[in-house]
């Protein structure tokens, strides 16, 4: 059942270790200065994404939907993204589409001026499968159903291969997404695995307005699905699961490889602040931050609100000791690069 499946990833990813065993973020290294000369209550975090003017360039990540816990996280998570002027996406809405009564776990975010809505599908349901594909009209129920600026298509192809129900099924997507992007604002996103340089490439042919990279370093899809097999006792995916524990491209490595001229959104192992400005710094117009706002999500509206102004204090704080202060100069900062994304960084030369 969908809804379970979505219960059991927010409950083992807020109770067990499903990180990566390296953060990238932390081979990158703002350089300091010591000498400010600006004004730590003057700097300006407002940006642009893609078209709109929004507080701070930090995106509320893809997560969640389809049961009642989801819906009091997208509510939590609305009132965050109104009070900070940022974008934020809903999980996947397979689960609107194949239980229309859960819809409202979605749309709750209309309570609140969300400035940029985010709506989500699979990649792997845009196609043949054991299960019919979603139909035209399916997409403009759902992208209507949060009245969508982007539709998100998620790119999740080794959770499925580590899931008991993963669709095997990836050829003719590209088809299909470019069909989808002539009538949609399409973002593309990886789940913590990352774009190559000819994935992006492809994306870019498809006709996507941005990509979000989804890198490698923190949350792991793979240990998400490793600990649902465990309890299933499914010895073949649990291999995997450790076997793939640590797969894909780094985040700040697939920034650069997805430079192909469209905007970038920079995620996968964001926590902090500082973690925020090297994204910006590397590249990205926008940070993506997904579990680390889990739990405060999961608690109170007041919890994610202190969680996510500590992240933008820190921002603000990396934008200081570096001369920055407005976000046009956080992207020219300089910055040292250590392995092993240094040897990442490489491959494309
Ligand atoms: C509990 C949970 C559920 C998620 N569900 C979705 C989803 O439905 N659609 C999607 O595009 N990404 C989903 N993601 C992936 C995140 O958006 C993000 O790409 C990934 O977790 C890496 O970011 P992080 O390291 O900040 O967690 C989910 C992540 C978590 C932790």
């Amino acid at each position: 059942m969908i809804e379970n499946r979505k219960e059991e990833h927010i409950t083992i990813a807020e109770n067990n270790n499903v990180s990566m065993e390296h953060n990238y973020w932390d081979d990158i290294k703002l350089i300091h200065q010591a000498v400010p000369e600006i004004d730590f209550d003057k700097i300006d975090t407002k940006t642009k994404f893609i078209l709109h003017n929004i507080g701070a360039p930090m995106i509320i990540s893809s997560m969640t939907g389809g049961t009642d816990k989801a819906k009091k996280i997208n509510y939590n998570l609305a009132v965050a993204a109104e009070k900070f002027n940022i974008p934020m996406g809903v999980g996947s809405m397979r689960a609107a589409i194949e239980k229309p009564e859960l819809s409202a776990t979605f749309s709750v975010i209309l309570e609140r001026k969300v400035p940029v809505r985010l709506a989500n599908i699979g990649a792997p349901q845009l196609i043949q499968q054991s299960k019919k594909p979603f139909l035209d009209s399916d997409i403009e129920k759902l992208f209507n159903l949060i009245e969508a600026n982007y539709l998100i298509v998620h790119f999740n192809y080794l959770q499925e291969m580590v899931q008991p129900e993963g669709d095997h099924n990836a050829k003719g997507v590209l088809k299909r997404l470019k069909e989808l992007a002539a009538s949609y604002p399409v973002i593309a996103k990886e789940t913590g695995n990352g774009f190559s340089h000819e994935a992006a490439i492809d994306l870019k042919d498809a006709g996507v307005k941005a990509i979000d990279v989804g890198g490698s370093g923190g949350t792991s899809f793979a240990a998400i699905e490793y600990y649902r097999a465990k309890k299933s006792s499914d010895t073949e995916k649990m291999r995997s699961g450790i076997s793939f524990w640590n797969w894909g491209i780094p985040s700040p490595a697939s920034i650069r490889f997805c430079d192909v001229g469209l905007p970038v959104i920079g995620s996968g192992g964001l926590r902090n602040g500082q973690d925020l400005a090297k994204a910006i710094a590397f590249g990205a117009v926008a940070g993506g931050f997904a579990r680390s706002l889990l739990k405060s999500a999961d608690t109170t509206a007041d919890e994610i609100i202190d969680e996510i102004s500590y992240i933008l204090r820190d921002l603000k704080i990396a934008m200081f000791l570096t001369r920055s202060d407005n976000i046009k100069k956080l992207k020219k900062v300089k910055y040292f690069v250590t392995e092993p994304l240094g040897s990442w960084l490489k491959i494309y030369e």
